[in-house]
């Protein structure tokens, strides 16, 4: 799936310390940059396993450590 939807192609968040955020790598959620769950539909008509990256924040002090 490509950028049909003319979706900007950068974008940039803060999100809060213990926020859960999913971002759409589909390009089709209605929701764009965040997944709307429109992948599921997708993935129903095309075969390909689609879905989005979750990204969770943690606070600075929990961040871990290249090989920890
Ligand atoms: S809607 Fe695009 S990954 Fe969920």
């Amino acid at each position: 799936m490509i950028n049909t939807q003319n979706h900007p192609r950068r974008h940039e968040e803060k999100i809060p310390a213990g926020k859960r955020v999913a971002f759409c790598r589909c390009w089709q959620s209605a929701a764009f940059p965040h997944c709307d769950g429109t992948h599921r539909k997708l993935s129903d008509q095309t075969g390909d396993a689609l879905g989005p990256v979750v990204v969770t924040a943690v606070p600075a002090a929990e961040e871990e450590k290249p090989g920890e």
